[in-house]
């Protein structure tokens, strides 16, 4: 993307992890490094403006790890690694995760308690069950395709629903039309479930014109923000507002 250094920043965000345990701080520190959506996020103004962000399938919570550690970073100015090109983070007030993997929700409730935030808060459960809370902004990166075509729907029309006014939903997912980077994305997510749950799971992707539509019937104006297709992957980042 630029050839800003990111490691101060990674090092910020995955020290809350440090104390939970080698995995979760070094799966922090790769995963923050080598996933090009988290300098995305703050390098494009991604979450500008959000005070409350409804992160569904969160994981062991690196989104919020990192929007902390780009607000004290940020507050060090240059001289703490912010790069001076980047727009000013969010002043995130609000962070609520949701996960069904109990291990994942406890690393990120154990890093949250290192976490300057009024409101931080990890449900354990299932996004097509869980309420949402309201949100200025709503997160799904790389979570869709583990629900079935309805269960997507449900999800993104509760979502829809938990949206303040001129909020937005920020949304990756896998373009089933993205050729040789497709297959290789499934791959990688089959293997990663099948180590996690020790089951195959079946993924449910569309093709990236099939989520534009999915995401026009259920109440967004979509855009894509970003195509991550590099030499392997057929990621596909949007942005979306409620029509
Ligand atoms: C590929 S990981 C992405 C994690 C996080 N969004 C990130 O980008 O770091 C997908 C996550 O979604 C979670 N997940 C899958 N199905 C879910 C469901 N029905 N409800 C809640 N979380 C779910 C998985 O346990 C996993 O942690």
């Amino acid at each position: 993307m630029t050839s800003v250094t990111l490691a101060p920043l990674v090092a910020a965000a995955s020290a809350c992890y440090r104390d939970g345990g080698r995995f979760g701080w070094h799966f922090a520190r790769g995963k923050l490094a080598g996933d090009p959506v988290f300098a995305a996020i703050l390098a494009r103004g991604l979450l500008t403006g959000c005070l409350r962000v409804l992160d569904l399938g969160c994981g062991q919570g690196l989104l919020a790890a990192w929007l902390l550690a780009a607000r004290v970073t940020h507050a060090g100015g240059v001289g703490a690694g912010w790069p001076v090109e980047w727009p000013a983070p969010p002043s995130l007030d609000g962070y609520t995760g949701v996960e069904i993997n109990p291990r994942e929700a406890a690393r990120a409730r154990a890093a949250g308690a290192h976490l300057a935030l009024a409101h931080f808060r990890i449900v354990q459960g299932d996004v097509r069950d869980v309420e949402y809370v309201a949100a200025d902004a709503i997160v799904i990166l790389d979570v869709l395709h583990y629900l079935d075509r309805a269960c997507q729907e449900t999800v993104l029309a509760k979502a829809r629903a938990a949206l303040t006014p001129g909020g937005h939903l920020l949304l990756r997912v896998g373009d089933a039309a993205g050729g040789v980077g497709f297959t290789f994305s499934q791959l990688v997510d089959t293997t990663v479930a099948l180590a996690r749950h020790r089951r195959l799971i079946h993924l449910n992707c569309r093709p990236l014109r099939g989520w534009l539509e999915l995401l026009a019937r259920t109440g967004f104006n979509a855009r894509v923000v970003d195509e991550n297709r590099g030499a392997a992957f057929s990621n596909v980042l949007l942005m979306a507002q409620a029509a």
